[in-house]
């Protein structure tokens, strides 16, 4: 195996977590859906499946679906990310290594440098590649065939895919953050799994402070798990909401980084409109990492508006600070 397949392994019990079927994956309808409706069709035509773009925030399911995709389909699954392909050379050898039917998955695909993406557009369209070999006056190009695979590319920012690489996708799936009543079968079937004892409405304690997303109620499932071990065989709802708070998780869901986000903008920027550089210097964040994990959530849970001027804070957001804005600003 090259080395741009690098993947790092999962731990063991994280992995037994993740559904290996569509019948198995809970929530995000449509998309599940018209991912159906494509492997169905492709299975029946015998051909691969074509070309997929997974996007959305961290921990939503983007690995998980291409993974089931390549099972659904009966075919190999490569895995590698945007980062690790660092030269054309290495984008080449990783594609003439496929066999028919197979799946290439690219995580963080946005991350692809500029020239590894443009070999990736004739890959996708023409299965082949050109690849300039020696330099100077001996430098020619030599064609090489690829056999028909399927690119499964996954990516937290659609925004910042070309538009070229973007449009070679025949299906372009956005996953959106999950209902607590999605997230709260999730963790029935994973306290399934790992063989415990849950009530349901604990379960549904754990849904509703996840963020909207299964990797975070996965991961709060461990904790209420480590927090009930001592206490009870059965993990109840009242161990749920004890142990959460522990974590300061609120029952918004909201974690310290988020509130820390909207006290400083309410506190220290009168609500905003403040830019999102300022925002990461003062909470202590990347920027990247205040756009990928934090903000979207804030934005579509109704804290945060996002404006050409910068963030500003909605009256939800105000009312949720307990700053009652029109009484302040008469002061
Ligand atoms: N629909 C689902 N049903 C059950 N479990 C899920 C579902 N979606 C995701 N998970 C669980 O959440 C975890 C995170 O999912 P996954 O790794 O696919 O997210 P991701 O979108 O690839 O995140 P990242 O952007 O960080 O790579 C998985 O280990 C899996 O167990
Ligand atoms: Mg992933």
């Amino acid at each position: 195996m090259s080395d741009s397949f690098k993947f790092k392994p999962e731990n063991p019990i994280v992995s037994r977590l993740r559904p290996t079927a569509f019948s198995d994956f809970t929530g995000q309808n449509r998309v599940l859906e018209k991912l159906r409706i494509m492997t169905s069709a492709a299975t029946q035509r015998q051909e691969p499946l074509n070309h997929i773009l997974l996007s959305g925030p961290p921990g939503l399911g983007k690995t998980t679906l291409a993974m089931i995709l390549a099972a659904e389909m009966h075919a190999n699954i490569r895995i590698t990310s945007g980062p690790v392909i660092e030269r054309a050379g290495d984008l080449a050898g990783m594609l003439t290594g496929l066999e028919y039917g197979d799946v290439l998955f690219i995580d963080e695909i946005h991350r692809l440098s500029k020239t590894v993406e443009e070999y990736l557009y004739s890959a996708m369209e023409d299965y082949r590649i050109d690849v300039m070999i020696d330099q100077g006056p001996n430098a020619r190009s030599i064609r090489l065939d690829i056999p028909k695979f399927t690119l499964v590319g996954a990516t937290t920012r659609t925004g910042l895919l070309t538009s070229p690489l973007r449009s070679r996708f025949t299906l372009q799936a956005r996953l959106d953050y999950y209902e607590a009543e999605d997230l709260s079968k999730i963790v029935e079937r994973s306290a399934k799994l790992l063989n415990l004892v849950i009530q349901k409405e604990a379960a549904f304690e754990i849904a509703c402070r996840s963020r909207g997303t299964p990797r975070i109620a996965n991961n709060l499932l461990f904790f209420v798990r480590d927090y009930s071990q001592q206490n009870s065989q059965e993990i109840t709802l009242a161990h749920a909401q004890e142990a959460l708070s522990l974590l300061d998780i609120d029952e918004h869901g909201l974690d310290e980084m988020d509130k820390r986000i909207l006290e400083m903008i309410g506190q220290n920027y009168n609500g905003g409109p403040v830019g999102a550089n300022t925002i990461a210097i003062a909470i202590g964040e990347e920027r990247q990492t205040l756009e990928e994990v934090h903000e979207p959530f804030l934005i579509q849970e109704g804290y945060l508006q996002r404006t050409p001027q910068g963030r500003i804070l909605t009256s939800k957001a105000w009312q949720l600070l307990g700053i009652d804005r029109k009484r302040e600003n008469l002061f």
